[in-house]
């Protein structure tokens, strides 16, 4: 076990360029089996969620090569429908494959999917939506065996946008002949990516980032070399880890146009940030000031995985403020390590409340899941004396080595082994 040891007190600042996107890598590694010829990714970061990911697609049969940042799928010899269980327990992304699998071989058999312990995280959108599409779904003794040897295009409405059905029937209609229509789709710019990669394989999709989205079936896809847009999470969170420290830095390759819930939240606390094409530059004051509310919504509302950095810096900005959790039921989990560090939140349910205070002090604090563990070094950072922050791998699904993003920011963090 790996933990990240934490010296708080430096002011961040520099430069750093951000990598691309978990949420867009993890759907497009599974839709590049759509295609039985190769496909290239560039600027994969080195996230533990891509390398099971990229685990699993071998299993089923893909060849997949890693040189650096770039990741290649070859899925000629896929044969395999039958997702293993061990590597589906542990991502939940591995729920995507279903609809490329059941694209290519009209049957797929999985399990329920792991992930983050962030709440129930059920797949019933993901098979309502499949079964619109003429699949049959049985369920027994935890496996789910989808049944597509009556696959037809079709008229998919989700009672809730969720990120990963909108992608999974896309996936799943992109090869059926004629026209699926998804309405109250999600609109996630992860999701406008993974339109724009299933058509430069010669598919034709349309409408991604709006509310409906139209599939016209096409015969074929083609391999193509991609480059997944930029991570706003990890640019979320590295802009948070600056506003904490009262620093200042600027970020690259940022995708601040996808970022205006976070950016207009930072302003509120009182930091400047200055957008230029894919530039971030932020400057922190050196103390925050709290806002009065966030509400979590789908995008373009303020996502649910940044919000528990932003309950960070509420900890120690001046004032009191809320945050409401709409997305996921179990998204507080940090709250009590961030009280054990001086902090003082209150929570009930959805809604927490915090008062800010002053000081943070260093204590010995654990990751739980992804975004909660980013959050607990960002108050390592600000906090007086050493945090260690227990269960690195956590953090590490989804973060490239974010000890050596931070030192790079003049941050005093390191990776021990336990
Ligand atoms: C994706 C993101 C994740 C982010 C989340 C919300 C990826 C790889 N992951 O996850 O980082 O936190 O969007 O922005 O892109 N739900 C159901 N039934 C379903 C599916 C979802 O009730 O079949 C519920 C979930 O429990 C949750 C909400 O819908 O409460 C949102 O989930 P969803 O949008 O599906 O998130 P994911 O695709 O899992």
């Amino acid at each position: 076990m790996e933990a990240f040891v934490i010296r708080g007190g430096k002011r961040l600042e520099g430069t750093l360029r951000v990598d691309g996107a978990k949420n867009a890598v993890l759907p497009i590694l599974a839709a590049s089996i759509l295609t039985e010829d190769k496909v290239t990714l560039e600027d994969v970061p080195q996230i533990t969620d891509a390398a099971h990911m990229a685990e699993i697609l071998e299993i089923l049969g893909c060849r997949v090569t890693r040189s650096g940042r770039v990741l290649t799928v070859d899925s000629g010899n896929l044969s395999q429908w039958e997702m293993p269980d061990r590597l589906s327990k542990q991502i939940r992304s591995s729920i995507f494959l279903l609809g490329p699998i059941l694209s290519r071989f009209r049957k797929a058999t999985v399990t329920y999917p792991g992930g983050c312990e962030i709440g129930l995280r059920p797949i019933d959108l993901h098979l309502r939506g499949l079964r619109r599409l003429g699949v049959v779904v049985t369920e027994e003794g935890g496996l789910i065996h989808c049944d597509g040897s009556r696959m037809r295009p079709g008229d998919v409405y989700f009672d809730y946008p969720s990120v990963g059905a909108t992608e999974n029937v896309m996936m799943a209609a992109v090869l059926l002949d004629g026209v699926t229509t998804i309405h109250n789709a999600a609109r996630e710019p992860e999701i406008v990516d993974l339109q724009n990669f299933i058509n430069a394989m010669g598919g034709h999709v349309r409408g991604a980032g709006s509310h409906a989205i139209e599939i016209t079936g096409v015969k074929h896809l083609r391999g193509v070399i991609w480059t997944p847009v930029p991570d706003r999470i990890v640019a979320g969170t590295l802009l948070a880890a600056a506003a904490i420290t009262g620093g200042e830095i600027e970020l690259t390759h940022a995708p601040g146009g996808d970022m205006v819930a976070v950016l207009s939240k930072l302003r509120e606390m009182g930091c400047d940030i200055r957008e230029e094409e894919a530039r971030l530059c932020l400057r922190a004051p050196a103390r925050l000031t709290a806002f009065a509310q966030l509400q979590t919504q789908p995008h373009p509302g303020f996502p649910t995985d940044m919000q528990v950095q932003m309950l960070a810096l509420l900890a120690v900005a001046e004032g009191t403020g809320i945050i409401v959790e709409n997305v996921f039921e179990n998204r507080f989990t940090h709250a009590g390590d961030l009280n054990r560090m001086g902090a003082n939140i209150l929570c009930s349910g959805r809604t927490a409340v915090v008062r800010g205070v002053e000081q943070l002090y260093g204590a010995r604090v654990t990751a739980r899941d992804l975004r909660g563990g980013a959050a607990l070094v960002l108050a390592g950072l600000r906090a007086q004396g050493e945090t260690q922050v227990d269960q690195a791998c956590l953090i590490d699904r989804g973060y490239d080595h974010l000890e050596d993003q931070l030192g790079a920011l003049g941050a005093d963090i390191r990776r021990t082994a336990l």
